[in-house]
């Protein structure tokens, strides 16, 4: 009800507003990187895999897309994401030193829960989920688990449970990272003190919902748009679309900006907005001769840039400046304003923001 709500106008604004808190909370209590983070048994589990499967559905894939770079970056882990219905239906070539990852906000997913029992069949035992209920069937299903702390989410876009899966998916690739000689004293050290600055981080993200809040009456007006980013980014501009179309039915894809040539470029008018997402990455360069060619083109350009990238407001180009550039873990940084846009975007339109028209939280039959 309206005194749950506090100051907020819908469960989405306030469950994006609660992610310095749903992160402080999944941090709560970890000491240290170590595998026991993720059950009894880890370590011997951890040893005994040499790649990562990860298995989900709608935000969760996502998170699992971003968490494949950190595996394969940090940890050193090849890693394949796939979304479950297409994974549970296909004929793959299974490989019994896998460690199977599911990620599921609501644990109940039955596309989800089928794909890691087709896993199992297949002789893949080592099975862990990255989930946000502990009393749910994922959780009694898997041999290891780690549980965020979002709290109970509402809005059927989901927003802190995704921030928290990604905390839970960076601490998985530590732990991993660490079974296999990668992780000093010095470098756990360092990565802990990154992770706990997050709530603090992401209070100066949210801080920018009044600039966010200008761009949306003009997206509001769109029926496409079209969203870029690059490597680690490239999963967050996929999310960005994804809240986008959700709740403000505007239909929103989203492209690696490397790829943009290759087809995207052709709907490219004065009349579609491009969102762009510009960490202060190695990439940085190779992004900013893609902004040039949607500019070429007429588009609008409207980039979330870190500080330093260069990347200036001007004619056709809108830049909300992101306090800080951080790292490995600007993923977690670079997704709230995508959902703030589309928040206030869906608000501008009127739609029904926690209840989207054809939708539900957590689908539980097939
Ligand atoms: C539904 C929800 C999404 C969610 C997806 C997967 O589509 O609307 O917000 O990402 O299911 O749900 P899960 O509970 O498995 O994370």
């Amino acid at each position: 009800g309206a005194a749950e709500l506090g100051p907020y106008r819908h469960y989405m604004q306030k469950e994006i507003f609660e992610q310095p808190k749903a992160i402080a909370d999944t941090l709560d209590g970890v000491a240290g990187i170590s595998p026991e983070l993720f059950g009894d048994g880890a370590y011997r589990i951890f040893k005994e895999i040499d790649r990562v499967l990860i298995l989900a559905c709608g935000t969760s894939y996502y998170a699992g897309s971003t968490a494949r770079y950190w595996l394969e970056s940090i940890a050193g882990i090849p890693t394949t994401v796939e979304i479950a219905s297409e994974y549970r239906y296909r004929d793959s070539v299974p490989d019994p030193r896998t460690l199977v990852v599911t990620i599921t906000q609501s644990g109940e997913t039955a596309d989800t829960l089928a794909a890691l029992k087709h896993a199992r069949s297949l002789g893949m035992q080592h099975t862990l989920t990255i989930c946000n209920v502990s009393t749910s069937a994922m959780v009694r299903e898997c041999a290891l688990a780690f549980i965020t702390r979002a709290g109970v989410e509402i809005g059927v876009a989901s927003t802190k449970a995704f921030t928290t899966q990604l905390v839970g998916l960076y601490l998985l690739t530590l732990a991993l990272a660490q079974v296999r000689g990668k992780l000093d004293d010095e470098r756990e050290a360092a990565e802990l003190k990154a992770l706990r600055h997050l709530p603090l981080a992401l209070q100066a993200v949210l801080a920018l919902e009044p600039q966010v809040m200008s761009w949306s009456e003009e997206f509001a007006r769109k029926e496409n748009a079209l969203f870029l980013g690059r490597g680690l980014h490239y999963p967050i501009a996929l999310e960005g679309a994804l809240k986008l179309k959700e709740i403000s039915y505007i239909h929103a894809e989203a492209y690696p900006a490397g790829e943009l040539k290759h087809g995207p470029l052709a709907l490219v008018t004065e009349q579609m907005p491009v969102v762009t997402i510009a960490p202060n990455d190695t990439l940085l360069e190779k992004l900013k001769s893609n902004m040039q060619e949607v500019r070429a083109r007429g588009g609008q350009l409207y980039a979330f840039a870190d500080g330093d990238t260069r990347i200036d407001s001007e004619p056709g180009v809108h830049v909300i400046r992101m306090p800080e550039h951080y790292g490995a873990l600007s993923p977690i940084l670079h997704v709230v304003p995508l959902q703030l846009l589309a928040y206030h975007t869906a608000c501008a339109r009127g739609t029904d923001v926690d209840k989207p028209r054809n939708l539900a939280k957590s689908v539980t039959v097939e």
